[in-house]
């Protein structure tokens, strides 16, 4: 079966079945970069340009990954280097880079709705990476991955999304995902980081991370967005880390296992300790590794579709 969109744009709204064939699929690929050649011919001859007009490291060079062991053609877009520099509009930019021909793009922008401005004014398929405080479907997919193949499955699962959920995008697709799978979601935050009425969503608000911890099977831990204003929210990143950074001592009260998550960047010290970032519970460079094959899933189900009727 096809997935229902020929874009993605967001996981809200996304079928359960669409996001168990991606990761699924992703479970394909996973196998492939362990072997001697980890490329498959999947998508040769398609084009893929990744616009990032904000910065990445994960997300930029995993999709590139991604579509490098597709052997699809990729083109990098970086805005510090583009015409855009000399006033060209996004708009003409997205046009001129469509007239040469390309099949899909990758977007991340600072301004949320941006993937679904593409979708009016390109044919591609179109592929949120992250735009501004609205979703990041990909990172979220990847961290379901990494949560089902460390646990087992996600239906039931008690995940908990802890830090700075009012500036992030990856709150909201994790949010989206995890419910459409079953997991029951909470978050836990000072009440300046969360935000207002998000239990409309069906989601459990904490204000107390030892009880979080308690009774959360997943923490999937997020970092404070400075560069969001996020520091105008809290009195310092140093109180912020007394009273809900996660450290080795406050999981170790409750004598549990419990997975960590974190999406990067980290900022050690703060939001977490390095002897949780580096330690036993956590899954972080597993989430890395998973998001190439998470992310060749997307690219090859929406790459190979047939793209008639669908929207
Ligand atoms: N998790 C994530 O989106 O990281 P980057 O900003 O480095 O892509």
């Amino acid at each position: 079966m096809p997935l229902t969109s020929k874009h993605l744009l967001g996981l809200h709204g996304v079928p359960r079945e669409d996001i168990q064939m991606i990761l699924d699929t992703a479970t394909t690929f996973r196998e492939v970069l362990d072997r001697p050649i980890k490329k498959v011919p999947t998508l040769k001859g398609k084009t893929i340009v990744n616009l990032f007009f904000e910065n990445s490291t994960r997300t930029r060079i995993s999709f590139e990954l991604a579509q490098k062991r597709l052997t699809a053609d990729t083109i990098n877009f970086s805005t510090s280097t583009s015409a855009t520099k000399k006033g060209e509009t996004f708009k003409d930019t997205v046009r001129n880079i469509e007239a040469m021909k390309v099949d899909m793009i990758v977007v991340r922008h600072q301004s949320a709705g941006v993937p679904q401005f593409l979708t009016r004014i390109s044919d591609a398929n179109i592929i949120n990476a992250g735009d501004g405080r609205h979703e990041h479907p990909t990172q979220a997919l990847l961290d379901m991955y990494s949560i089902r193949e460390k646990l087992g499955k996600l239906e039931g699962l008690k995940v908990c999304i802890v830090g700075d959920v009012a500036h992030s995008r990856v709150a909201l697709s994790n949010i989206y995902g995890l419910q459409a799978m079953g997991a029951q979601v909470s978050v836990c935050g000072p009440a300046t980081l969360i935000p207002w009425q998000i239990e409309k969503l069906g989601v459990k608000v904490y204000h107390n991370i030892d009880k979080a911890i308690k009774e959360s099977d997943v923490l999937n831990v997020l970092r404070i967005q400075l560069e969001r204003d996020a520091g105008v929210s809290i009195p310092s990143t140093r109180e912020y880390h007394k009273y809900f950074g996660v450290t080795k001592k406050r999981i170790d009260n409750f004598n549990k296992d419990i997975l960590i998550l974190h999406p990067g960047p980290i900022n050690r010290g703060v939001e977490i300790t390095s002897e949780v970032a580096d330690g036993p519970y956590q899954v972080i460079l597993n989430q890395v590794t998973n998001g190439v094959a998470v992310r060749m899933s997307v690219l090859y189900l929406l790459g190979t579709m047939n793209t008639n009727n669908l929207r």
